[in-house]
């Protein structure tokens, strides 16, 4: 039987869609997604998984209505100061991945408030990907590198994996090995593109803001029970 995840990393999608199906404003959705973020955080903490990695705003979301936008920003800063006593509580240590010097002051602030009084937590690393898109996070890299080549700090030739890691937002993530998307969606809309080389894919209908502990449950174990071969045979790995 295989391990369990190390890295689970959610694109954590529907919360529009549920709201219309409430027939209520898109935003209610994004309200009740952050509760779900909250459950579902500790759910993944108590199950001794090490890194949690949440998609919370694509680049690309940036484009969206700047009424929707703002309230996404606030809704970040308000939950970020609700949920910090419950992290330290569960032991668990923020960080965040993106371009994050675009993001608002207030998002900022809140921010790095969190992430500096958590990093000590040992328990689980709960990584927020915002204004995060994995595209940029390469062009990012690759530009950083091709500098330090011109400057003669690294050679051309000795460029390997752990010199593009190394270079990325989460470099100090392990890969990732079960991807969840809720909401019926199945692709990858710029997320974590180096970390899911291998990654196990999970994708489920459940819109995010109905996804509960059980939901998990059943990730896991549709995860239990699949071979993971790199490459190998099965017989190899068995
Ligand atoms: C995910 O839900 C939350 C964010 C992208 C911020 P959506 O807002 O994308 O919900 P749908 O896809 O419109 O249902
Ligand atoms: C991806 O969801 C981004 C987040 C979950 C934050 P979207 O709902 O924005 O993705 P697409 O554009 O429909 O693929
Ligand atoms: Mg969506």
């Amino acid at each position: 039987m295989i391990k369990p995840p190390e890295h689970i990393a959610i694109i954590m999608d529907g919360n529009g869609r549920w709201a219309k199906k409430q027939g209520k404003k898109r935003f209610a959705g994004h309200i009740r997604g952050a509760e779900t973020v909250s459950e579902i955080v500790e759910e993944v903490a108590r199950k001794k998984i090490n890194f949690l990695t949440l998609f919370a705003f694509s680049v690309e979301n940036l484009s969206r209505p700047k009424k929707e936008v703002n309230l996404l920003m606030k809704l970040l800063v308000s939950s970020l100061k609700k949920e910090f006593k419950r992290l330290n509580e569960n032991k668990i240590r923020l960080c965040a991945v993106g371009d994050l010097n675009t993001l608002p002051n207030s998002v900022k602030n809140e921010l790095m408030f969190v992430i500096e009084k958590t990093k000590k937590n040992k328990q689980m690393i709960l990584t927020l990907a915002l204004n995060y898109g994995a595209k940029e996070e390469i062009i990012e890299a690759v530009k950083t590198i091709s500098m330090k080549v011109k400057n003669s700090i690294i050679s051309p030739e000795k460029v390997d994996e752990s010199t593009i890691i190394s270079h990325l937002y989460t470099r100090n993530l392990p890969p990732v090995d079960l991807l969840i998307r809720t909401s019926g969606e199945e692709r990858i809309s710029n997320f974590l593109l180096w970390h899911i080389a291998y990654a196990e894919l999970y994708f489920t209908k459940t819109l995010w803001p109905d996804f509960k502990k059980e939901d998990l449950e059943e990730a896991l174990s549709n995860y239990k029970k699949r071979e993971r071969r790199f490459g190998k045979t099965s017989e190899q790995i068995k």
